[in-house]
């Protein structure tokens, strides 16, 4: 008798079409031609492109290439709605979200034929994944913007946002970046990618309908050019974007010094992790969602399986039994695992990559399968025998190709997840709880999946660590994307310095004993300057007070190397660091005379006593908040939980102000401590010594060496180094300089390091508003969303 698999096996299937007679109903009663969507109104098209069909290249309509003038009065018509969509207040906007989410709802079939049309992948994908997430994510968004008035009571919004994104979710990247915007009271201009316009003009209907008022939503259509046109659009006050890391650099570098927000969500090589203890089969199946979905056209795709090498042939066995019954065929039947590619483009870069890496000598795996001579297609494909550097262990596929290695023991399999530029995120699969969890904080990724895969959530943030891009779709952390907080606009146009009284001449060497000549401050040692120059500092009275070294390339790349030595500080426990932080401040207060002193000899200030006691409260409130930022646990609709952690960063860059030079100091450097980060600190380039005087505090203060660094010199110099510097996570500087902190931003595109910077305007370091808070704490940290599913 044969086995029911045997049975299975000579099953076929018959094609089971989803009928499109209503989204070809709706592309003919727009005559198949679209315009602009701005202000509430249709354009006429004009200078008009196709979009087509990828599985078998019939032109399904023609979309507007909007101008410079339409990006123009896009963003007139957003700017004009914007205070209006803000005074219907958070319930009122809320109840047009709702409305939207139900319209969405109602009208779920058309838009996800209209998308496996337009896109090409599978209907089960539209219909059963895109479009309930995207009214999810409406749902959830009317939700917080219920509750603005109360959760985020200390923001507004931003004002106008520029938003961009690729083909491979049109929908649901629409709504990952629609619904938190304007449920925090943005406005928006929204350029779909020119693959797959079709569903935002749908949406735009249904904006209508919903009563969303006009200007509030622009959907603009076009390529590259017109993303350009949003990105340098000074009407424009944040840029989100998702897309390629090169198109996320350029972004970065043309919105460099023009004080636009910026959340950049690019690509992805995710590893995804086989122990030799996992559910085996149930991996299989994770991984066909991980790396098939969506013709593995997805940022976080599990391109790259790593396998433990016990089990390794046995997994192999398993994949490529399962690949040959992947069904690849029409997107329109619902039994197709993997529909059409976008564009015949996109399949010759991918068959471009694969050829390369047989030519390399790698093995390349393909399932029997026909192809459809029209249209874009490609097979499933497995790739084995590439070492860790080929391009395609390397590089963002954006295809159905998968990369396969082993590895023997945990730490390894790390070492080859975190071996690449991306950090977007990785999948874990073992059936050893404790193993999985110690795997998970070690992954530099923005998202981990435990035993699951491609999981999503209106609730979870979404993002990447390193070249994968910064800030965070959905959920709270979201939000915040979206918002500004009151004490910005509180910031003075300019740094407020201290007003000057007599400054008592200083005859003597410091109280503090550094010597006249003093050093750097490196993995815990004073250090001579490599460059052996220094330069001397006065007083507020223009008398000689002393040299200091003149730190360079060099000194930085001593302080970085010191600074990657202390990974212990990220390791310590939050009440170590917190504990560690409070020794300094009680070892500063008894010292607070001098270090007063000290202020008023270099700034003339008559306020420097109250600036070491602001100082030391300010020790204490970073301490207080070592161990109280905590995560959080989502509930997401799946049988389990998403723990949302707050990870350090890494190693920090800071730049401190002149004002201020110890409060300022102070104020930069003990919450990047205090989370866990490695600092480099750049201190006042014209009052320096405050920071060296620090040197003895944290000599008696059990900071472990390397875990602050302390290289005086020119600003704009060591700056420079910082942001250029591809070991270096984050830069933040905040010293008044506007072209200095541009500078930052346009070299910090390279290796698309954070950035946090000040610009021209001041702060007023005293003020707990402007430079404390959560959104220092989100400056010092990125969250690292962990799915775990529940059971078995
Ligand atoms: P892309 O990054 O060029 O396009 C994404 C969006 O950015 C589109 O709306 C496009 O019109 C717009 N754009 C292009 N140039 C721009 C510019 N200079 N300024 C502003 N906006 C601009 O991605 P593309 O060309 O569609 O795909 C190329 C490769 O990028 C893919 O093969 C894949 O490897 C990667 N990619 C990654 C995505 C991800 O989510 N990680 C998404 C799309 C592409």
């Amino acid at each position: 008798m044969p086995t029911i698999k045997e049975i299975l096996q000579t099953m076929d299937y018959g094609p089971a079409l989803e009928t499109t007679k209503e989204a070809h109903a709706w592309l003919d009663g727009h005559e198949r031609r679209f315009g602009l969507f701005i202000d509430n109104a249709w354009s006429d098209a004009s200078d008009t492109f196709a979009t087509a069909n990828p599985a078998d290249g019939v032109e399904l309509a023609q979309v507007t290439q909007a101008t410079d003038a339409d990006v123009e009065r896009a963003v007139l018509a957003a700017r004009r709605a914007q205070p209006g969509w803000v005074a219907l207040g958070g319930h009122g906007r809320a109840k047009i979200m709702y409305a939207l989410s139900r319209l969405l709802q109602k009208h779920a079939r058309l838009f996800a034929v209209l998308e496996t049309l337009d896109n090409g992948k599978t209907i089960r994908e539209t219909r059963d994944a895109d479009l309930p997430l995207v009214a999810r994510h409406f749902y959830h968004h009317a939700g917080w913007a219920q509750l603005q008035a109360e959760e985020f009571a200390d923001f507004r919004a931003v004002g106008v946002i520029g938003q961009i994104v690729p083909w491979n979710f049109p929908l649901l990247m629409l709504a990952w970046k629609i619904a938190p915007a304007l449920a925090a009271g943005n406005t928006v201009v929204f350029k779909p990618a020119e693959y797959t316009p079709l569903t935002a003009l749908l949406f735009a209907e249904l904006c209508q309908r919903a009563g969303v008022p006009a200007g509030v939503v622009n959907i603009v259509t076009g390529d590259g050019r017109v993303g350009e046109a949003i990105v340098n659009h000074p009407g424009i006050d944040k840029i989100a974007f998702t897309g390629s890391t090169e198109v996320g650099r350029l972004i970065r570098k043309a919105t460099a010094g023009s004080g636009k927000k910026l959340s950049l969500e690019l690509g992805g090589k995710s590893p995804f992790i086989v122990f030799d203890d996992a559910d085996l089969d149930a991996a299989v199946e994770g991984l066909v969602d991980s790396i098939w979905f969506n013709q593995g056209q997805v940022c976080c795709a599990g391109s790259r399986l790593l396998v433990q090498e016990s089990v390794y042939e046995r997994f192999i066995k398993k994949v490529k039994a399962r690949m040959e019954t992947l069904r690849v065929g029409s997107p329109l039947d619902k039994s197709s695992d993997i529909g059409a590619l976008v564009d015949p483009v996109q399949q010759q870069r991918i068959h471009g990559l694969v050829e390369s890496a047989r030519a390399e000598g790698c093995e390349v795996w393909q399932p029997a399968g026909e192809l459809s001579t029209t249209g874009s297609w490609y097979l499933p494909t497995l790739i084995t025998g590439a070492s860790t550097s080929a391009a395609v262990a390397q590089a963002e596929i954006f295809g159905p190709v998968l990369v396969a290695m082993s590895f023997r023991t945990p730490a390894e399999a790390v070492q080859l997840a975190n071996n690449t530029v991306y950090g977007l995120a990785a999948c874990v699969w073992s059936e050893s709880i404790s193993l999985a969890l110690d795997v998970v904080p070690q992954i530099k990724a923005g998202v981990v999946w435990i035993n699951t895969a491609n999981q999503f959530d209106a609730a979870c943030g979404f993002g990447g660590y390193k070249e994968s891009g910064y800030g965070r779709e959905g959920g709270k952390e979201g939000m915040y994307e979206y918002l500004t907080p009151l004490s910005e606009d509180a910031r003075p146009a300019a740094p407020v310095v201290a007003a000057k009284g007599k400054v008592v001449a200083s005859d003597t060497d410091s109280p503090f004993a550094v010597d006249r000549t003093a050093k750097l401050y490196i993995g815990g040692k004073q250090a001579r300057p490599d460059g052996a120059y220094s330069r001397a500092i006065n007083g507020a009275n223009g008398a000689f007070l002393a040299d200091i070294g003149e730190g360079g390339r060099k000194d930085i790349r001593n302080a970085v190397e010191a600074a990657h030595k202390a990974s212990g500080w990220a390791k310590a426990t939050a009440h170590n660091r917190a504990q560690v932080l409070y020794y300094i401040a009680e070892n500063l207060a008894i010292r607070a005379d001098e270090f007063a002193a000290r202020i008023a000899q270099q700034t003339g200030s008559t306020d420097a006593a109250r600036e070491v006691a602001a100082s030391i409260e300010r020790l204490f409130y970073w301490a207080a908040w070592a161990d109280k930022y905590d995560g959080a646990a989502h509930q997401p609709p799946m049988h389990g939980i998403t723990v949302a952690l707050n990870e350090p960063v890494g190693v920090i860059g800071i730049v401190c102000p002149n004002e201020n030079p110890l409060l300022g100091f102070i104020s930069l450097v003990a919450p990047a401590l205090a989370l866990g980060n490695r600092v480099v600190a750049v201190p006042s380039e014209q009052h320096p010594l405050s920071a060296i005087d620090l040197y003895q505090v944290l000599d008696t203060s059990d900071l472990p060496g390397g875990a602050l660094n302390i290289v005086t010199g020119s600003s704009d110099e060591l700056a420079r180094t910082l942001a250029s510097h591809g070991e270096i996570d984050a830069v933040w500087r905040h010293d008044g300089s506007a072209e200095g902190c541009a500078e930052v931003e346009r070299l910090s595109s390279e290796s698309l390091k954070r950035t946090w910077t000040g610009g021209a305007k001041g702060r007023d370091w005293f003020d707990p508003k402007q430079a404390g808070g959560r959104v220092v704490l989100q400056h010092a940290s990125q969250v690292k969303n962990v799915w775990i599913p529940y059971g078995v």
